[in-house]
């Protein structure tokens, strides 16, 4: 069973169908990549998925859960996390501040005993470890790098231990060492049985990373299937005009 379901979805902003009865699943302990063009309509799924957007019509399902009407902060219980396209980390915290506040909130009473013993401490500097930003731990969060903060993001989201991670162009402002890296995190996770679900403009970061790719264009599914197989389609290539479809490709121009 998908442990996730976007089914049949349609988003209407006034004249403009942003989702227009998009479907797709999400197999658990995958990493998933959803691709298109941009204004295809990604981050509106996304806000769909996560309760910032109730769908025109259809369905989010979260294992056989009909969590369509379920408000952000029980899906969050339920084990959605995410990181965003334009950053929303808590500018004038500090970076550990900034997991801290996931973590209190993830932990709920058990917090405050945590909070005495120092152990909420030391998982937070284990999180900004692992996603290779511990040295900004003291900084606010709106002087660090855009690089960073999508990081700290990442950070924030793990604080509450989420089996379902939508990240929204996480790799914009990383460089490449730092994509690489942040791929083999993604791998590390998804080992972990974390289910990911990334928007991702880039090409090589997303056909190495990912087991399943979802192609949306204008709103709708246009092509899914493994990394081979979506590059060699010919219908994501003509919504990919200048993506060129040879193994060695760069970064494609979206
Ligand atoms: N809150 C909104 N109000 C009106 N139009 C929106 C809103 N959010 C997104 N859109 C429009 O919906 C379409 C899809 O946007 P979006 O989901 O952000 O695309 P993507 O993330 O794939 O670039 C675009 O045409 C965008 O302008
Ligand atoms: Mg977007």
């Amino acid at each position: 069973m998908p442990l996730l379901h976007v089914d049949d979805v349609v988003v209407r902003f006034g004249g403009v169908t942003a989702v227009n009865h998009a479907n797709f699943e999400v197999e658990p302990g995958t990493v998933t990549g959803l691709i298109g063009p941009n204004g295809a309509g990604k981050t509106t799924c996304f806000n769909v998925i996560t309760g910032l957007q109730a769908p025109t019509e259809g369905r989010v399902w979260l294992d056989d859960r009909d969590i369509t009407r379920m408000p952000v902060h029980r899906r969050a219980r339920h084990g959605i996390g995410r990181t965003f396209q334009r950053l929303e980390a808590f500018g004038s915290l500090t970076v550990e501040d900034n997991v801290r506040t996931a973590l209190d909130i993830h932990d709920g009473i058990k917090g405050l005993l945590r909070a005495v013993d120092g152990s909420a401490d030391l998982e937070i500097a284990a999180l900004l470890e692992r996603v290779g930003i511990a040295e900004y731990a003291r900084d606010r969060a709106d002087s660090i790098p855009t690089g960073v903060a999508r990081l700290l993001e990442l950070a924030r989201a793990l604080a509450c231990d989420p089996r379902l991670l939508l990240l929204d162009e996480p790799s914009s402002g990383l460089d490449e060492a730092e994509t690489e890296a942040f791929g083999s995190l993604l791998l590390e996770l998804a080992q972990e049985g974390r289910t990911i679900l990334m928007v991702e403009h880039d090409m090589d970061l997303v056909m190495n990373v990912c087991d399943t790719i979802h192609v949306l264009d204008f709103g709708s599914i246009i092509a899914q299937g493994t990394p081979a197989e979506v590059r060699a389609d010919a219908a994501v290539q003509k919504a990919y005009l200048g993506y060129a479809p040879a193994p060695s490709s760069t970064e494609a121009s979206v």
